[in-house]
Order: structure tokens, then C-alpha cells, then sequence
């Protein structure tokens, strides 16, 4: 079984560089190209180890096969499909590969994206016995290194690779799944601070709000960046740059505002019934802070923020639970 794993550990690295070489390589220059144009620096392109998987369909399949893997383990690495009709081929084609990192820089999955608008947009490597997306996060490996006080979650690839080009080196992904709670154990390990950097659209909304609960959970404090009028962290800081991007790490939301922020949308403050109803959902929100003065110092911010009465919100958040 370890000796498996550690099989399997050595074809993902093998196809990495594979993947990367290709990159290099006469017919990895649309992909080269591609990446540059994306505005990566051939030390970003090292550094994340990003490759490409060409157009043969059986290239990687014939390229493992020559270093005397069995069809069995290539068929566990998800590299390889194997039909029986159609024989054994590459699952990746004519895509810009990522390496996915555990914390211990072990290959142990791929993310390919595609250099048009073709569908999947992002292929991803299946869950093998290496492979959990709910367990890893894109970038760990190297954000662990970072000295910064906090870490950025985000939603894509391009978005930690951005990221950390731009200096941000404590950026991580969730790859595309819903962030779950041992992921947010795992960053437990490396900080006390999360800033959710999702996408500003509505399913990076929803996301957020998803991931808040989660982090607090697992004991962390989480904050919100707001990426608006950009779509993502990477167009964000295409856009306005590093300096910019500074100032929204450092005006980053309290989640506990952001939530209620992203409910406020679904109520008219001037009507007084709507804004009753909104107040009433703020106050049954708020029985989340156990402690005292920290619901306290919700309270008095709350209030002022909306300007009503600090007693009036106090007495609506007791009618809620039990006074603390
Ligand atoms: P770019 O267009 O390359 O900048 O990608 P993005 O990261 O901005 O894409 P998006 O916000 O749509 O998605 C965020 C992340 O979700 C991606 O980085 C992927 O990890 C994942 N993802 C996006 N599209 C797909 C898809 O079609 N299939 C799968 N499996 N994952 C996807
Ligand atoms: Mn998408
Ligand atoms: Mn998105
Ligand atoms: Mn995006
Ligand atoms: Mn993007």
C-alpha cells in the first residue's frame, strides 16, 4: 500500500515534468504563449511548475509506459484513461496543466485549463488515493512560507498564481470545490487569520458566505476582501496592481458586517415593515457571539452603522435568547 502511494507520487512527478518540458518545447509555444500573454513571468511559470499537455492524445500514456509503469498504477494515477474499446489515452489534451502541491511540495493531482472558450473551461485530476480536494488547498505548500500575518483563500489557479507574483505569497485555492472544514483545519496549523478573497460575482458570494461559517468554526477570524469592480483577484490586480490590492487587504471586512451587508440586499430600508424584518434577522445573527462584550461591541457598532437605538437592538437580540 505505502509503496503504492509513493508509485504513484513518482508518475505525478514524472508527468509534471513531462507537462513542463512540453511547455518548453516547439509545439508548447501556444501554451507558452498563452501563459505570457496572461501576463506570467517565465520565473512564475517555473516556480508553479505550470506545463502543457499536447495535442497526441497517448504522449504521456506512451511516455510512463517507457519508464516501466504497469497499465494498473497508470490507470490509479488518473493520468491515463483506459477503455476498452478505445485503448489507453491521455485524460489531459491540449491544456495549460497546474500541478497541485501538497504542503510537503508532492505532486499530487493536476488542474487543466482549456486556451479557449472550449468546456470543461478547468479539467481536474479525479480523487485517487492521493488526491482529496476536500483535504488540500492550491498553494499551501508555498503560502506555509509566508511571513505575512494572515492567509488569502481564493477560488482559482490563476488567482494564487497572481497573487503571489504580485507579492501576496500567502495565497491559497480551494479548487473549485466548496471550502470545507479540513481545509480550514489545515490552515489552522499555518495562521489565525483568513481573508476570503473570492470572486466578486454571485457564486463567489454565495461561496463566502458559505466559507465564514467554516472558518469560524475551526477557531480562525475571517475577514472579507472586496474585489468589486473587478471580477476576480488576478483581473483586480491586471488592473489596478499591487498598492491597490494592498489597501483592500488592509480595509478588509469583518465577516459578521459582510453577512449582514449581503442580507441587506434582500430588504428596502425605507420601508418600515421590510427594515423591521431586516433587524430582526441582524438580532437573531448576533446570538452567535457567546461572550458578552463581544456581542455588546456588535451591538453598539450594529446600531450605529444603521442609526437606531443601541437599547432597541439590545432588547431585540434578548427577546432572541438568553441575555448574557
Ligand atoms: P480563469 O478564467 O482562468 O481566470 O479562471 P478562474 O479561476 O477565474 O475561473 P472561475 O472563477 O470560473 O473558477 C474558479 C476555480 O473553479 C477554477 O480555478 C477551477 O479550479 C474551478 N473551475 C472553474 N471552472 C471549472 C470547470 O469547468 N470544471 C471544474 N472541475 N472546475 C472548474
Ligand atoms: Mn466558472
Ligand atoms: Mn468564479
Ligand atoms: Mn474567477
Ligand atoms: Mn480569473
Amino acid at each position: 500500500q505505502a509503496d503504492l502511494r509513493s508509485q504513484m507520487l513518482e508518475i505525478n512527478k514524472q508527468a509534471a515534468k513531462y507537462y513542463y518540458y512540453q511547455l518548453k518545447s516547439e509545439r508548447g509555444q501556444i501554451a507558452y504563449e498563452y501563459l505570457r500573454n496572461r501576463e506570467l513571468s517565465d520565473e512564475t511559470i517555473i516556480k508553479f511548475g505550470l506545463g502543457y499537455s499536447n495535442k497526441f492524445s497517448d504522449d504521456l500514456y506512451k511516455y510512463l509506459k517507457g519508464l516501466g509503469y504497469s497499465d494498473g498504477i497508470l490507470k490509479e494515477s488518473g493520468l491515463i484513461t483506459m477503455d476498452e474499446k478505445k485503448g489507453s489515452y491521455d485524460k489531459f489534451w491540449n491544456r495549460v496543466m497546474y500541478p497541485i502541491m501538497d504542503v510537503n511540495n508532492r505532486v499530487i493531482g493536476f488542474g487543466g485549463r482549456v486556451m479557449g472558450d472550449g468546456m470543461p473551461k478547468y479539467l481536474n485530476s479525479p480523487e485517487t488515493k492521493l488526491f482529496d480536494k476536500s483535504r488540500n488547498l492550491y498553494g499551501l505548500n508555498l503560502a506555509r512560507l509566508s511571513r505575512k500575518p494572515n492567509m488569502l483563500i481564493c477560488e482559482g489557479y490563476m488567482d494564487v498564481i497572481a497573487l503571489h507574483q504580485a507579492g501576496f505569497d500567502n495565497a491559497v485555492a480551494s479548487l473549485g470545490t466548496a471550502f470545507t472544514g479540513l481545509q480550514a483545519n489545515l490552515l489552522k496549523r499555518y495562521t489565525h487569520e483568513v481573508l476570503v478573497t473570492y470572486d466578486s460575482d454571485e457564486a463567489g458570494i454565495k461561496a463566502a458566505l458559505r466559507a465564514i461559517p467554516i472558518l469560524k468554526e475551526a477557531g480562525l477570524t475571517a475577514k472579507v476582501i472586496n474585489m468589486r469592480p473587478y471580477k476576480d483577484p488576478d483581473e483586480f490586480i491586471k488592473a489596478l496592481g499591487r498598492e491597490e490590492f494592498q489597501k483592500r487587504i488592509d480595509e478588509a471586512e469583518n465577516s459578521f458586517y459582510y453577512e449582514i451587508s449581503i442580507m441587506e440586499r434582500d430588504y428596502d430600508l425605507n420601508d418600515p415593515e421590510q427594515k423591521t424584518k431586516f433587524f430582526n434577522e441582524i438580532a437573531k445573527k448576533m446570538l452567535v457571539f457567546t461572550e458578552e462584550i463581544e456581542r455588546n461591541n456588535y451591538i453598539e457598532a450594529v446600531a450605529k452603522r444603521y442609526k437606531i437605538e443601541y437599547d432597541n437592538l439590545r432588547k431585540l437580540v434578548n427577546r432572541y435568547g438568553a441575555q448574557l
